[in-house]
């Protein structure tokens, strides 16, 4: 029980988020089964780009893992949680990325933790995009080692900040497509001021794998598997459908935060259903270029509806004119069985709060065509749509 100072405390923590507009809730928004085409509520909301979650080949994988291996991994992979799963998915993650190696982590938040805090160190600094997903901010903090922003998706500003920092081991971290706003980010530039400086550069695919090059991710598209001082991180929770993380090396990384990454030591290995799931999923991506070029298609006939620019992921981001509205928005697109997600302070890098809508490759184009159109008319019921 919550008594006295703890109690009043955790009111006022209250208090503030409703006066602040800023209240967050877990709601069940769909039922216990989750029927694919014809289901009873259109989900624009989640990360599941190419509905990898349901595919037969991906679920079977996981019972067949629950079957053989049990829930649990039950120890961590220093001890006795590294099973043959592990191993198969890490090569499978190779296959698909072209990377070198791949070690795997129970989420893609565990995976920046353990990659930003074992590469930094002593003696290093940090330095991140101002856009950078918050676990690559908590992964700076934890890093206990000097760390700062710099602009945007601007390689001259990175010039700069590095040049200031000259002599230091510096890890530059960014991500491939950015989860709020959708853009790419400019990773030969990007890479190259960092070679110039000989900084490392930590790039969260999260939202690139499955979606852009052929599903290989926007670091293979651009030809920069083999770059110097470039490692990948990434979430299996998105377009492979399923969950965990990995950070994608050459060999001497791996082994490196096999010894040294601490969310990845003091941490119960990967459910290996949830491997097995991965796995599937990303051989599946890797056999199957169609899929990332059809949730693409997606994306781009949700963005004409919606007159927005394009975003370079499956997240379309349509702007409000306050959090209010999109709130309200989001409510009612709801009622009308389509659920969208909504971005609002203090998750929005800029301070503008959005419609998130989520392209999916399995969905038939009308579904999706009707979808975008309720979107768009919705939000200009609430006077909110993109100026
Ligand atoms: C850019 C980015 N990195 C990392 C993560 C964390 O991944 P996971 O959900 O697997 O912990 C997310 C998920 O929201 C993300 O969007």
């Amino acid at each position: 029980m919550i008594t006295g100072a703890w109690e009043a405390w955790l009111a006022e923590r209250a208090d503030l988020r409703r006066v602040r507009g800023t209240v967050r809730s877990d709601p069940v928004l769909r039922g216990e089964a989750r029927p694919r085409g014809g289901a009873e509520v259109l989900d624009l909301a989640s990360n599941d780009y190419l509905g990898l979650s349901q595919d037969e080949q991906v679920v079977a994988a996981a019972h067949e893992a629950l079957d053989r291996y049990g829930a649990s991994a039950t120890a961590s992979r220093l001890v006795t949680g590294t099973l043959p799963v592990h191993r198969e998915l890490e090569a499978s993650l190779c296959r698909l990325t072209g990377q070198p190696g791949a070690l795997a982590f129970s989420t893609g938040y565990a995976a920046n933790l353990g990659a930003l805090t074992a590469l930094s160190g002593r003696g290093a600094e940090i330095l991140l995009d101002a856009h950078a997903h918050a676990s690559l901010h908590d992964a700076a903090r934890m890093s206990r080692v000097p760390h700062a922003t710099f602009a945007h998706s601007d390689p001259a500003d990175l010039d700069r900040e590095l040049s200031r920092r000259a002599g230091s081991r510096v890890l530059v971290a960014v991500e491939s497509i950015y989860s709020v706003l959708g853009d790419a980010a400019p990773l030969p530039d990007l890479v190259a001021v960092c070679a110039r400086h000989d900084a490392l550069l930590v790039v969260d695919e999260a939202h690139g794998i499955g979606v852009a090059g052929q599903g290989r991710g926007l670091v293979a598209e651009l030809g920069l598997v083999d770059a110097p001082n470039l490692v990948v991180t990434m979430t299996l929770s998105k377009s492979l459908g399923s969950q965990g993380g990995a950070v994608l090396a050459p060999p001497t990384v791996r082994e490196h935060l096999v010894n040294t990454a601490r969310s990845f030591i003091f941490d119960t290995g990967l459910a290996p259903a949830a491997a097995a799931a991965a796995r599937a999923a990303a051989d599946i991506v890797a056999a199957d270029p169609r899929l990332a070029a059809r949730v693409r298609a997606h994306a781009q006939a949700i963005a004409a509806t919606l007159a927005i620019d394009p975003a370079a992921g499956a997240v379309q981001s349509l702007p409000m004119a306050s959090p209010e509205a999109a709130v309200a928005a989001c409510l009612d697109l709801r009622r009308h069985g389509v659920l969208v997600g909504c971005f609002r302070p203090p998750s929005v890098p800029d301070g503008i709060s959005r419609l998130r809508v989520t392209a999916r490759a399995d969905l038939a184009p009308a579904d999706v065509a009707a979808a975008a159109q309720l979107i768009a008319d919705v939000a200009a019921d609430h006077r909110g749509a993109a100026a």
